[in-house]
């Protein structure tokens, strides 16, 4: 049977293709730039298509055909660092350092790459200054020798109406430990108590769609066919604006790794891959540390506490693509193939990495789980609002008082998140608008402060919950920069799929730039019409939300 064929030979050959991005980024790291012969070479060590690699290879961001000098700056241009520096820091980055945007100085000595969130939205702006972070209001001098770099911790708090901390029951040191219900579980075969506390629990996922944890895991674990089964964490945290993934991940990535194990018993998967976005750096290098330590520990391998039963854990390394983690292009990505999005279904519970039923799990969902299980679904649910269930970590952005992660109950009022727990705008900051959940959510603004923060309310407002961030922009900011800032994002991270995104989002810009038919008013309406129906994802599918949401709180375009 020529299917039977195909998934025979993806198995034993279609692992080559996770290989592509790491062969692709040494290059770039050795040489600076990938040229045609690097692609001709690797295509055949790895035994695949020159295509397959050459895909990949002009796809993202980190493998750009643009020159890279010996020392390679990238400056977040995310909407956090966009509010911190009131959109002036990125060209004062360039000058200060004698390198263009997106270009290699004269010398080649240094290079300067835009990216949209590097995780420090808390204190930005930031930069990675090769994998140095750097980050406050004096960048510039950090770069260019005047101050030290600072890499600032991010604050986290635990909000009083949550009895006990659950996703930051590590960071902030009480709670379950993270493998505490592991062996009991492995051993006892208790596979299905996980399904059942968590389907008790309400949890649904927090990377943005809010589908029912144990739903997908029933999906995946129902799903016909033999062989290996995938659980994929999804570590990309594109949304400027969110750094609880991050968070997560380099301080206490051993609850992820056993949020991991007790959704792969759940779904049936025996193999799991972290999927890490390179602009987190410090988060790989302690995932593949603690991978390490939980192999030693005996919490990961192929036969736990001698039951037969295996899980293991295998790091992956992105290569810089915001759409990379919507969760076909994250599989595409982990297939060393183009980001690119593909039509659901077949869902990836039934057709997922390598043709596998394949779960894919944000980190902050999946680091609920140990909690959920070791103390019941019940005390979960408890906590929430409607079908919003337990707590949800917000991020606040370096505009407010008091910048930080927070863990919050589900329906809590944005009023209490903004005023009590951020403590209002930073002094001498006068509030214009706050973006909620993300690129793909929404602007709101005083009159919207008494919504609760939950799934279905937000959307009333014309928001969405997303990951969970709350920017704070301030009157520096004015409808027209902020547009601009708007598109710039949305044309360079559409994966180019379908196209009303394709061609909506480069309008859009043309648009905001004073490029376009002045007289497109109407066609401009039409466009935005066919995006949001016809996208074929949820990047396409939001542009039109978030313009009007700009437009309700910032009032009709002149
Ligand atoms: C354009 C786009 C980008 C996305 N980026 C992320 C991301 O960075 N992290 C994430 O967990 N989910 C992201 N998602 C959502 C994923 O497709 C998927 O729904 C999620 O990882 C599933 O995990 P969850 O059920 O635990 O939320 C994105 C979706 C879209 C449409
Ligand atoms: S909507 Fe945009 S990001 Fe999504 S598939 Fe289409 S082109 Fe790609
Ligand atoms: S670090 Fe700049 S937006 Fe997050």
């Amino acid at each position: 049977m020529p299917g039977r064929t195909v998934t025979e030979l993806e198995r034993r050959y279609g692992r080559r293709g996770a290989d592509v991005l790491g062969a692709l980024r040494d290059v770039v790291a050795a040489t600076g730039r990938i040229e045609p012969a690097d692609v001709d070479r690797i295509a055949a060590e790895l035994r695949l298509p020159r295509a397959h690699v050459n895909g990949a290879a002009s796809f993202y961001a980190d493998l750009a055909p643009t020159p890279r000098g010996r020392r390679h700056v990238r400056v977040c241009a995310g909407t956090a660092c966009f509010a911190a520096s009131a959109g002036t820091h990125l060209d004062a980055v360039a000058v200060a350092l004698g390198a263009p945007v997106g270009s290699v100085s004269e010398d080649g000595g240094v290079s300067v790459q835009p990216v949209h969130c590097l995780g420090y939205c808390y204190g930005g702006p930031a930069a990675l200054d090769d994998e140095q972070p750097c980050a406050g209001a004096d960048l510039i001098d950090q770069l260019t020798g005047g101050a030290d770099p600072r890499d600032p911790e991010i604050p986290v708090a635990v909000a009083v109406e949550v009895p006990e901390p659950i996703v930051l029951a590590g960071v902030a040191g009480t709670g379950p430990e993270p493998w505490e219900v592991w062996e009991d579980i492995v051993r006892g075969g208790a596979h299905d108590r996980v399904s059942r506390e968590v389907k008790a629990s309400g949890l649904r996922g927090r990377g943005g769609a809010g589908f029912p944890a144990a739903v997908k895991w029933g999906s995946a674990a129902e799903a016909p066919g033999d062989g290996d089964r995938y659980l994929i964490c999804n570590g990309d945290e594109g949304d400027p604006g969110s750094f609880v993934d991050r968070l997560l991940m380099e301080r206490d990535p051993h609850r992820v790794l056993a949020g991991m194990g007790l959704a792969a018993l759940a779904a049936g998967a025996t193999r799991g891959i972290v999927y890490v976005r390179s602009e987190y750096p410090r988060a790989r290098d302690a995932l593949r540390t603690a991978v390490a330590e939980a192999r030693a520990g005996g919490q990961l391998g192929a036969d736990l506490f001698g039951t037969g039963t295996g899980f293991d854990v295998e790091v992956f390394e992105g290569a810089g693509s915001y759409v990379a983690g919507e969760e076909t292009s994250l599989i595409h990505s982990i297939e060393g193939l183009r980001g690119e999005v593909a039509a659901r279904p077949p869902y990836p519970t039934e057709h997922g990495y390598l043709h596998r039923p394949t779960v894919v799990n944000n980190v902050e969902t999946l680091a609920a789980v140990p909690w959920i299980v070791a103390r019941g679904g019940a005390a979960y649910a408890q906590l929430g609002v409607g079908e919003s269930r337990g707590t949800k970590v917000v991020c606040l952005n370096e505009r407010f008082r008091n910048p930080g992660a927070y863990e919050v109950e589900l329906g809590t009022p944005l009023r209490r998140i903004f005023e009590e727990l951020g403590g209002g705008p930073r002094d001498g900051s006068v509030v214009r608008s706050i973006q909620v959940g993300g690129p793909l959510g929404g602007f709101v603004d005083a009159r919207d402060l008494d919504t609760p923060l939950s799934f279905e309310a937000l959307r009333e407002i014309g928001a969405d919950l997303g990951h969970g961030s709350l920017i704070v922009l301030d009157d520096r900011v004015d409808r027209a920069m902020l547009e601009r800032h708007f598109w710039r994002f949305a044309a360079s991270e559409s994966c180019g799929t379908c196209a009303p995104c394709r061609l909506g989002t480069q309008r859009g810009l043309e648009r905001t730039e004073g490029r376009g038919d002045p007289d497109a008013a109407t066609a401009f309406e039409e466009m935005l019409e066919a995006m949001e129906r016809g996208s074929l994802c949820a990047f396409g599918r939001s542009v039109p939300p978030v313009v009007r949401s700009i437009e309700r709180v910032y009032g009709a375009a002149p």
